[in-house]
């Protein structure tokens, strides 16, 4: 389980390369940071999953660059899967979310390593996990590369955590805004212009958050 997960403020971040400095504020998290702790995330999850088979289960897209850096630094037998999910914003605050890719792997009585990007009010997850559960598997760990707690509405919490970040809106390393910027190599915080003038950045009137 995750112990001394890093805790980041805006003070500690890095300079923005030269190409996205109009977009970005900050570099948060570094490739060499990520690098690093995203090893620590294989060791624990190879220590706590030893001797069994799991089945991950990723939510798409946003775990792209994480899921693959998680999983090449475990040496456990495990089976891959994928489940799409968009969530679109209604009215002010309610989200319905919609499932667009099911899962193809059969669950029942698995050790499901439940993968995604980021925790943010935890909406995405509690419904992914009540969906999880009907399929009946052994046991669920959730693993998320980033934790903003300040945000949370629904009562989860991660197993596994890379990064607890502050209440700001961050891109990159498979994350996106409005489907842009899921290539960059680091964690960077936009900056607020790029909302035009959107007072909630977690629930722009785009479909913005069509792929969380
Ligand atoms: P939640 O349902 O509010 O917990 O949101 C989870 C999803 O929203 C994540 O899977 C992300 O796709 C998206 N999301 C939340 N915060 C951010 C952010 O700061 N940057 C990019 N995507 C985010
Ligand atoms: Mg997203």
């Amino acid at each position: 389980m995750s112990k001394a997960v890093p805790s980041l403020s805006l003070r500690a971040s890095g300079r923005v390369p030269k190409y996205w400095g109009k977009e970005l504020r900050a570099v948060l998290i570094s490739p060499d940071r990520l690098r690093r702790r995203v090893r620590e995330l294989s060791r624990q999850v190879e220590r706590d999953y030893a001797g069994r088979e799991m089945t991950v289960v990723s939510l798409l897209t946003g775990t792209v660059m994480f899921l693959a850096d998680l999983i090449r630094h475990l040496s456990l037998p495990l089976r891959l899967d994928f489940m799409g999910v968009s969530s679109y914003r209604q009215g002010t605050e309610s989200r319905e979310l919609v499932f667009t890719k099911e899962l193809r792997l059969d669950v029942r009585g698995r050790d499901v390593l439940l993968v995604d990007d980021i925790l943010d009010t935890g909406r995405t997850m509690r419904q992914v996990l009540a969906k999880l559960r009907k399929l009946k598997p052994r046991r669920i760990r959730i693993c998320v590369l980033l934790d903003k707690p300040a945000r949370r509405v629904e009562k989860v919490r991660a197993d596994y955590v890379g990064f607890t970040i502050p209440d700001l809106f961050v891109v990159g390393y498979g994350l996106d805004f409005a489907e842009r910027y899921r290539n960059l190599p680091f964690v960077g915080v936009l900056y607020p212009h790029i909302y035009q003038g959107e007072t909630q950045p977690q629930e722009p009137k785009s479909a913005a958050h069509a792929d969380p």
